[in-house]
């Protein structure tokens, strides 16, 4: 008998995967759908359409794919622009349609984690110029009292903004999301404005329900300098502290981080956060280059020092996962959980071992007892990929989704995602089968090789 390990995860681990209204749905009428009417905003210009089509019913399905991996919890997106088409318009079947949404997952024992913003606006805050608009928290913190105060009995677990950074930089700073815009002071105020969005939100929804959990998500960005010296450290530094910490400090002390070395108070904003939710894909190597005044002479590129990504896609390197925990969790001290994760792979060829590796790190991180509670992985099945539109080289999902028929193939790191959830661990059975030339580096003990290594997928 060969030995069986298990890298074992803490009771009560959430398990899951990560998906967003807009790219999942279809027939969304927001800022989104109204850029993809314009050639050269995506993809061979494409537009989100009926997406995989899940406002028509076909998340039910999904669900049961979910539910089939073992998955005891999901991450789903409210989409403002349907709770809201107008101001101060409530539309009811909305609200019907995710109150069977949030149902269907409680009924097959996953626990909702809900975000009320995921980079999209109804077309009446967009008219304002979206998140630059002075109005849009007011406006923001409106829905979300409107959203809790109907859906509340089904949902505790609440994400205000996903990855703010990431939505003020796409489109205010390099214009290629909606509303298009370049600018440095546009970006900085957006993110001012989400801070106090933000803020705003955790305090009405905790008025409401004084037992939820309500955090929000960044994108971590691995940043390394090309070479570390006195230029390029400096440059790093920099970028890190806008695109990874500039929000998450500014909820430490109350004092926004934005623009770059200002500190302004935000009333309601210290402490405003009960856990932090990290999303981790890639590495980028930073460089000071004095040609480029425009992106504050800063310059990102892809690592050379390990295997990249499609397109302007960075380095994969999932074990910096237990570093950005620890990090997170030294500065904050507040639980963590891993809200995305994942890898654009069409052919399933990188993930299982990308998915195996982020686990391990995850796995340590959690037995050195640092308090990272749950994992989403990015994503359930292949969506619309924003500006990638359904470019299969950014395929995502567990699932392959074909776009015509709606028909959904479970790919490889599918079953291996249920195995993993299904033991809330990860075995050398699993590695053996799943990526045997991980084995040495993860279980390096004696482990029978030849004989697991023979097993049937
Ligand atoms: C995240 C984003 C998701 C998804 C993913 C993969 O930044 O929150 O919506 O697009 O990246 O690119």
């Amino acid at each position: 008998m060969p030995i069986q390990a298990i890298h074992q995860f803490p009771q009560g681990f959430l398990w899951g995967c990560a998906t967003a209204a807009h790219q999942v749905e279809g027939q969304n009428v927001n800022d989104w759908w109204r850029w993809e009417q314009t050639p050269g905003h995506v993809y061979r210009n494409q537009k989100s359409g009926r997406a995989c089509d899940w406002w028509s019913g076909r998340y039910v399905e999904d669900f049961d794919r979910a539910a089939d991996m073992h998955n005891n919890s999901q991450r789903i997106s409210i989409e403002w622009s349907r709770i809201e088409p107008e101001p101060g318009r409530w539309d009811d079947y909305a609200l019907e349609r995710y109150r069977d949404m949030l149902k269907a997952l409680v009924e097959r024992g996953m626990r909702p984690l809900v975000t009320l913003h995921h980079f999209t606006n109804p077309l009446w805050i967009a008219d304002q110029d979206g998140w630059l608009w002075d109005e849009a928290p007011t406006y923001f913190e409106r829905y979300v009292r409107k959203v809790v105060e109907t859906l509340g009995d089904l949902c505790s677990f609440w994400c205000t903004i996903n990855e703010p950074a990431v939505y003020a930089t796409g489109g205010f700073s390099l214009g290629i999301w909606p509303p298009g815009k370049r600018s440095g002071s546009a970006l900085s105020h957006v993110m001012f404005n989400m801070i106090r969005g933000h803020a705003a939100a955790y305090h009405a929804i905790k008025e409401i329900q004084p037992e939820s959990e309500v955090g929000f998500s960044i994108h971590y960005l691995g940043l390394k300098p090309s070479i570390p010296t006195l230029i390029h450290l400096p440059a790093t530094s920099m970028l890190d502290l806008y695109v990874n910490k500039a929000f998450i400090l500014s909820l430490l002390d109350g004092y926004a981080r934005v623009p770059v070395g200002k500190r302004i108070p935000v009333r309601g904003l210290k402490g405003a956060l009960d856990w932090i939710g990290l999303q981790y894909y890639q590495q980028f190597q930073v460089t000071f280059n004095p040609l480029k005044p425009g992106s504050f002479f800063i310059q990102q590129r892809k690592p050379n020092n390990m295997p990249v990504g499609p397109g302007t896609w960075g380095g994969l390197y999932p074990e910096a996962i237990f570093d950005i925990v620890k990090t997170f969790w030294n500065t904050v001290k507040k639980p963590i959980y891993i809200t995305e994760s994942g890898v654009p792979d069409p052919d399933d060829t990188i993930r299982p071992d990308y998915l195996i590796r982020t686990v391990r790190s995850l796995w340590k991180a959690a037995n050195f007892n640092f308090p990272v509670r749950g994992f989403f992985f990015w994503s359930l099945l292949d969506n619309f990929e924003w500006a990638e539109g359904f470019d299969p080289r950014f395929n995502f999902g567990l699932y392959k989704t074909n776009f015509e028929t709606q028909e959904r193939t479970p790919r490889l790191s599918a079953k291996l995602y249920g195995e993993i959830c299904a033991k809330n661990g990860l075995s050398t059975d699993t590695v053996a089968r799943y990526t045997p030339e991980l084995l040495p580096a993860l279980f390096p003990g004696e482990v029978g090789l030849a004989e697991v290594k023979l097993k049937p997928r």
